[in-house]
Parts: structure tokens; C-alpha cells; sequence
């Protein structure tokens, strides 16, 4: 008896998210999966539930086959999840989400809502969260999102749980009720596997361990064997060189200056310089304010009070993303949906953000089919619907039209995620291009830390919105590894 996925291959792309993995967890056993972001910890967990194909490899489920990748044969066979991502409708209520696929027929197709309001706030009140049963997802605390989530996975008695990254953001009263239900769940021989970076967590949960890096096992076996300082430097992987053969000349003179930031409301305030000429990676564990600080000084989120910033030797007007663009701040979305207009030619994606700067003559065709040859971009033609491209020359395209305005500074949000290995070299050689050769500054985030150490010149890790690290390569602090070791290490008992 036991959940068992054996040689599992799952590329998305050219990108090999999993390679040959084996693991397994018994009733009863609540396994942690462990390493660095973009090890394939996710890609794992949505494949065992059914959610994502193999390309490789078998499921079993206490000794049935998982035949094809479909969440509702997962869900018969016993195998649940709850997404680090979520699954909730955020306009629906907490209750109608917990019921959605459960839904109750009384005469054939009709629903019985009385019956689904008493089944939903059963498994609500469970998760402490019955007062919330008929309250909007979206007007909940991040916390109590994810306790929905996990009522609505038990909702359907799983004897497996993947647990991913689920008390990432609970405060420790909600890490609490999620113990106890754990705890339940093990006792009446569930097995779960339990996806978190928190050490501490980990050891008070957890007896046994996987350890995932660049999609490869890497460890296997009983966490009381291992110390804390293996598991970090398993995760990080033992490659301290990889980065270095990149040399970064000094950064210029301060471009940015920052002062009373807060990415998050509840952290304080800090003051940071962006310097000419050098590529910042903002790190840490996913949501830790990563986000809202690249957002900010892209003008794409309100300042918070006490929030400024300049440029060069004018103040940057925080809050306008077109006036934000006139100063010379370039922003590059990884959510293409965002970013694209699927319909539209390559030039009119390539000319959009012109269009809001008054004042601001358009580029020519030239100017374009220049801007899209330094990346070496494939397309017909700029007068193609930018929609018959590939997902990497799409994203290229989106890195080029930064180059049609001259930026200062650029700020790329996770610009690679999903794009092939080719694609990626070009962004990545733009970008060091525009900081190293014409002086420009770039501030990058990433799901991945094994590119930020590529990548860039300095590295800031954040945590709770607060920069907890501050790793370079001029004074050979920045690798793959110290970017783990500081945000695995300095993470907080939970
Ligand atoms: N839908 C997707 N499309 C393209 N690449 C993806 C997708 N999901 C994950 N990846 C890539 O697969 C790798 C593993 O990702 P993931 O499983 O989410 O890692 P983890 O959960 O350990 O942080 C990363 O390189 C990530 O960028
Ligand atoms: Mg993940």
C-alpha cells in the first residue's frame, strides 16, 4: 500500500523540470519534498494528483495504475492536493468552493443547496473557518485562502494529500489548525506529501525526506539522518562555480534612489540605490514581496505611504506606469496573457506602449526589425499577428520592444519562466548587454534560483517584504547555493 510514482520525466519544452524521479509515501507517512525553487517540487505534486501529464513514468496508487493524467481518476484512486497556486474561484464563496465538484442532486440535475450549505460549512468548520462560509474568496486573508483550500481537498476524504507550499503564508495559529488535521488525517492512515522550505516545519511534521534539484532526486530517506546545513546544501547543489565565470565590471553611478520602501504593508521601511550598469535579482521564497516591489518602481502599484523614489536627479512619479515609462523604466511581464495582444501585429505589439506617451515619436519599421534582430527573433514578417509565434519569440519580442525606448532601467518579472534554453541565452545576453555595455539598470526576479545566479550582479533576498541578504559577485558572495542558504536558513521557527 502506498502512493508511488517511479521514472518520472516531465519536460516543459526544451526545460526539464523532471528527470527520472522516484518517490513514494505510505499511510500513515507524511513525506517532506524538499529544494530550491524551480527543483520541480510543483511539477511532482500536479502530477501525481492527475493535474499534469508525464512524459515519462508510472503513478500507482496502493497498487492501482493512474492510467491517464485526469484529476477525477486521481481523485478516485485517492489522490488529493492543494495547489500552492490555488484552486478557489476567488468570486465565489468559501463555502460554494468547497463544494464545487460535490455538488448535491436531489431529483437528477438539480442541486440541493440546503444540502450543499450544511456539507460545506461541515468541512469550513473544520479549518476554523465557518464564520466564512458564505463570504467571497477574494475578500479573505491570505491564510484563510489557503485553509479553504485544504478543507476543500479533505472535503474529499483523499488517503493521499500533496501539500504544496500551503502554510508559506499562515500566521502560526492557522499552522496550528493545519497540524491537527494533519495529525488526524496521518492517524486514520493517510499519507501526505508535504512541500515546504521551512525547516523547522518540516522536522515537527515530517519523518521522511525527498530532496529535488534541477529536477533530479538528490536525496531520499530519514530526516532525523540529516542536518539542516545538508539538506540546504543539497538543495542549492554543490555547483559554487557555475556563476562565476561571469564577470560583471562595476556598477556606475546610483540611477535609483529609493527610500521608505515597503513591499509588504507589515514590513518597515527600508531605503535601496540602484546602481547604472547592473543587474539586481530580487530572491527569497515565493511572495515575499518579490512582486509588489518590481511593480512599484514599474508605476504599476500605488505607493504606500512614506514610498518615494528618483531617477537620475528628478523624483519618479510612483503609482503612473505611463509616467513611470516616460522616465525611462522599462517593464517586462512573464505573464505573457498580461503583456500580449494575441490578434495584433508583432509592430503594434512592439509600438504599445508608445501609444500612452504623449509627446513620443514612434519608432520606425527599421528601428523594429533592428530591435528584433539583436535578440534574433524568428518571424515572417512585423505585420504577423504576434500570436502565430512561439511562446519564446513572443517573449522576446516583449524584451525587444524594451529596447525601442532607450530604457534606463528595466524591470523584468520572471521574463524567462517557460521559455526554451535558446530563447532564454538571447534574453539573458540583451540584458547583460544593456547593463554592461550601455550602462543600463535591470532589476530581474525569477522562479528559478539557479538563473539568478547567472544572471545577475547582485542578488537581494527578501523576506516578509524586508531584504535579509545582500549577495554579489564582486565580492564573491553569489552563487545557486548562498541564495538558498539565505532564505532556507534565515526563515523563521514556524
Ligand atoms: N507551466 C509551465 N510552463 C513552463 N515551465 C514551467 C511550467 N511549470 C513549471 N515550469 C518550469 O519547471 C521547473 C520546475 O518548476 P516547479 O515544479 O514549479 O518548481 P518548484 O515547485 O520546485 O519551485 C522550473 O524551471 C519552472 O520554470
Ligand atoms: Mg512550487
Amino acid at each position: 500500500m502506498a502512493l508511488v510514482l517511479e521514472g518520472i520525466y516531465r519536460s516543459f519544452g526544451p526545460v526539464r523540470a523532471l528527470d527520472g524521479v522516484s518517490i513514494s509515501v505510505a499511510p500513515g507517512e507524511c513525506r517532506a519534498l524538499y529544494g530550491g525553487n524551480g527543483s520541480g517540487k510543483s511539477t511532482m505534486g500536479k502530477i501525481a494528483s492527475g493535474t499534469l501529464s508525464a512524459d515519462a513514468g508510472s503513478i500507482r496508487v496502493d497498487d492501482r495504475p493512474l492510467a491517464a493524467a485526469s484529476p477525477a481518476s486521481a481523485r478516485e484512486l485517492g489522490v488529493g492536493i492543494t495547489f500552492q497556486e490555488l484552486s478557489l474561484i476567488p468570486e465565489l464563496t468559501a463555502g460554494e468552493n468547497v463544494v464545487l465538484t460535490d455538488l448535491p442532486r436531489r431529483f437528477g440535475l438539480l442541486r440541493d443547496r440546503k444540502a450543499e450549505a450544511g456539507l460545506a460549512a461541515g468541512e469550513l468548520r473544520k479549518v476554523g473557518l465557518a464564520r466564512v462560509a458564505d463570504q467571497r474568496v477574494e475578500l479573505l486573508q491570505t491564510g484563510e485562502k489557503y485553509l479553504v483550500e485544504l478543507a476543500k481537498a479533505l472535503s474529499r476524504r483523499p488517503r493521499y494529500l500533496i501539500i504544496d507550499e500551503l502554510t508559506a503564508t499562515m500566521h502560526a495559529s492557522e499552522v496550528e489548525t493545519f497540524a491537527a488535521l494533519l495529525a488526524e488525517f496521518l492517524a486514520n492512515g493517510g499519507g501526505a506529501f508535504f512541500v515546504s522550505h521551512r525547516l523547522p516545519e518540516l522536522r515537527r511534521f515530517c519523518d521522511t525526506i525527498s530532496v529535488l534539484r534541477n529536477g533530479k532526486l538528490v536525496f531520499d530517506g530519514r530526516l532525523a539522518d540529516v542536518g539542516d546545513g545538508e539538506l540546504v546544501q543539497w538543495a542549492g547543489g554543490g555547483q559554487p562555480d557555475d556563476a562565476a565565470a561571469i564577470t560583471s565590471p562595476h556598477a556606475g553611478k546610483t540611477l535609483m534612489r529609493l527610500s521608505g520602501i515597503r513591499p509588504l504593508a507589515s514590513t518597515p521601511p527600508f531605503d535601496l540605490e540602484l546602481c547604472a550598469g547592473e543587474i539586481v535579482g530580487i530572491g527569497g521564497l515565493p511572495d515575499q514581496g518579490q512582486k509588489s516591489f518590481l511593480r512599484l518602481i514599474a508605476g504599476l502599484r500605488p505607493p504606500r505611504d512614506g514610498e518615494a523614489a528618483r531617477i537620475g536627479d528628478e523624483p519618479l512619479p510612483l503609482g503612473s506606469s505611463a509616467a513611470v515609462a516616460a522616465k525611462g523604466v522599462s517593464f517586462v511581464s512573464g505573464d505573457r496573457d498580461e503583456m500580449v495582444f494575441a490578434k495584433r501585429s508583432i509592430r503594434e505589439n512592439m509600438l504599445a506602449p508608445f501609444v500612452s506617451m504623449k509627446g513620443r515619436e514612434l519608432p520606425g519599421d527599421s528601428e523594429i526589425t533592428a530591435a528584433l534582430d539583436r535578440l534574433s527573433t524568428r518571424h515572417a514578417g512585423i505585420h504577423m499577428p504576434i500570436g502565430s509565434l512561439s511562446g519564446g519569440n513572443q517573449q522576446k519580442i516583449l524584451v525587444a520592444r524594451c529596447l525601442l525606448m532607450n530604457p534606463r532601467l528595466i524591470v523584468a518579472e520572471d521574463s524567462t519562466k517557460g521559455i526554451d534554453v535558446a530563447a532564454r541565452n538571447d534574453v539573458h545576453h540583451l540584458l547583460r548587454d544593456l547593463a554592461h555595455r550601455q550602462g543600463a539598470a535591470v532589476v530581474v526576479t525569477s522562479s528559478e534560483d539557479q538563473e539568478l545566479a547567472e544572471l545577475c550582479d547582485r542578488v537581494l533576498v527578501f523576506e516578509g517584504g524586508a531584504i535579509i541578504a545582500d549577495l554579489s559577485r564582486s565580492a564573491g558572495t553569489l552563487s545557486a547555493q548562498t541564495i538558498v542558504s539565505a532564505y532556507m536558513r534565515q526563515e523563521r521557527a514556524a
